[in-house]
């Protein structure tokens, strides 16, 4: 955008009553009679009567048990605000999970408080941008003015959608500097709450804060699951628009995928969950691979690691090692089979009651039965997985949480996550690997540059677990007579 398009006043400052004409190059002037004629002329547009939006069922429980845990306090919890790419431009903005969470919001600026009511209970409200004031010019002169931005809901709208009293955001940080009593706030947000609350808040409690807001996000309610689903039920589409033009990507590179999955997430989603990974040969061995900008070769795998994340913010993570012309060769099959046996052993040991590292655990046991068994260790297995020597070429955990967060409740403590046990609702990734590095002088030559893993997106349910990803196969056989179906 150019800069004579530039609104000329920063960001929540109100406009000047007397308009100047122009005082330097960049910025247009405002003749008083411009600004005269901007004031008016516009249709009242209030919305009337709105139907609450989906979350509004399930955040009303999520804020009582929140309060609940921290009676006589005040709470704040920001969505955060936008991040300056340069100049004028910003990041796409993505709310931050806990204000999502607990307000079905997803607006920028927006902060959630809890006000205590006394010993126990509190009073919700967010605190939003209104929409612009017309008469002061603010709507066409300010950065945030909804001529730039677009419409928002007004503070009426906001409060039948969500279901949650809504105020004016640009006196918040005033009445938090003023407030008595004790708080805490989710830091890493919104610096201009943080920096109303300094004095106030300590580290410690802010963090019991975010641990709390992590671990209650574990079991997962129904219209959570239900938005798990649908986030998986595009990523398998998106997988399949992949496979239709692997040879499109053939002639041009690893960003085709990356590209026709982005597409897939755009139109059914909000966004891709995590910057998907399309690695193609022996990139598939470079764990956070995305560049996406290397070659696909006929005869080599390609290891797509990727997710669609929902309007509602919940994401899929799934990965599916594919031989680009439709057939394993032999290596690549064995390879790709004994992770198949793995990540089976893996999603068997996922079940209400069992310890959260037994799918792990279950998954590296066969991984290095396998590798014994292919002569790159020597045994006996029980020897190896002591010292860890599997982990040369197993090289990640075989899964964690999965919902708002690709890495879904990660602030949790040890002990209510890696060392806790799976309940239903919970829903987690299966997801073992073996790579092989093209420089790996330890292994066969025929071997080396080969990296497969599966990933599944597994639901713990009341006598088991649900597969939500069970849409795309998984099995080597089933993998190639996919792609023959979906390439014609
Ligand atoms: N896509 C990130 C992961 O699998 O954990
Ligand atoms: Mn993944
Ligand atoms: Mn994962």
């Amino acid at each position: 955008m150019a800069d004579e398009l530039t609104p000329e006043t920063p960001e929540e400052e109100q406009p000047k009553k007397k308009h100047k004409q122009r005082k330097n190059g960049l910025y247009p002037g405002v003749s008083d009679e411009l600004a005269e004629s901007m004031r008016t002329g516009w249709a009242d547009t209030e919305l009337h009567g709105l139907e609450p939006i989906p979350q509004a069922a399930h955040t009303a429980a999520r804020r009582a048990a929140l309060s609940a845990r921290f009676p006589g306090e005040r709470l704040v919890v920001p969505a955060g605000r936008l991040k300056t790419r340069s100049n004028d431009t910003e990041y796409p903005f993505r709310a931050s999970t806990e204000y999502a969470y607990l307000t079905g919001d997803q607006t920028e600026n927006g902060v959630l408080v809890l006000e205590p009511t006394g010993e126990t209970g509190h009073s919700a409200a967010v605190y939003l941008l209104p929409r612009s004031n017309r008469e002061n010019g603010e709507f066409w002169l300010s950065g945030q003015g909804e001529l730039w931005v677009g419409r928002r809901h007004s503070l009426t709208e906001a409060e039948q959608l969500l279901g949650i009293p809504a105020r004016d955001v640009r006196e918040l940080a005033e009445a938090l500097t003023e407030a008595e009593g004790p708080v805490r706030n989710v830091r890493g947000h919104d610096s201009v709450i943080e920096s109303a609350l300094t004095d106030k808040v300590t580290k410690e409690r802010d963090e019991e804060l975010r641990v709390y807001l992590s671990e209650a996000r574990a079991v997962k309610d129904d219209f959570e699951i239900g938005e798990l689903q649908k986030a998986v039920d595009s990523t398998v589409r998106g997988f399949e628009d992949v496979v239709k033009v692997l040879d499109k990507a053939e002639a041009t590179s690893e960003r085709y995928i990356e590209g026709t999955f982005f597409l897939r997430a755009r139109v059914e989603g909000n966004d891709v969950g995590y910057g998907s990974i399309c690695a193609a040969g022996p990139h598939a061995c470079t764990l956070h691979w995305v560049r996406n900008d290397g070659d696909v070769r006929s005869g080599d795998l390609l290891l797509l690691d990727a997710g669609v994340e929902t309007h509602s913010l919940y994401t899929a993570d799934v990965t599916r090692t594919l031989p680009v012309n439709g057939a394993f060769t032999d290596i690549q099959r064995q390879i790709y089979d004994a992770v198949y046996a793995s990540q089976e052993a893996g999603i068997a040991a996922v079940k209400p009651g069992a310890k959260f590292r037994d799918f792990h655990d279950a998954s590296q046991h066969v991984l290095a039965e396998k590798l014994v068994e292919w002569g790159l260790l020597e045994g006996p297995v029980e020897r190896v997985l002591e010292l860890g020597l599997q982990r040369r070429w197993t090289l990640h955990g075989t899964g964690h949480m999965l919902g708002m967060d690709v890495h879904d409740c990660a602030a949790a403590r040890t002990e209510a996550y890696v060392d806790g046990t799976l309940e239903p609702g919970m829903c987690l990734t299966v997801e073992p690997g073996l790579y092989f590095q093209a420089d790996d002088l330890t292994v066969p030559e025929e071997y080396r540059g080969i990296g497969v893993r599966i990933e599944d997106d597994i639901l713990v349910t009341e006598d088991g677990n649900r597969n939500l990803s069970a849409g795309l196969p998984r099995t080597s056989v089933d993998v190639e007579a996919w792609m023959a179906r979906l390439k014609g």
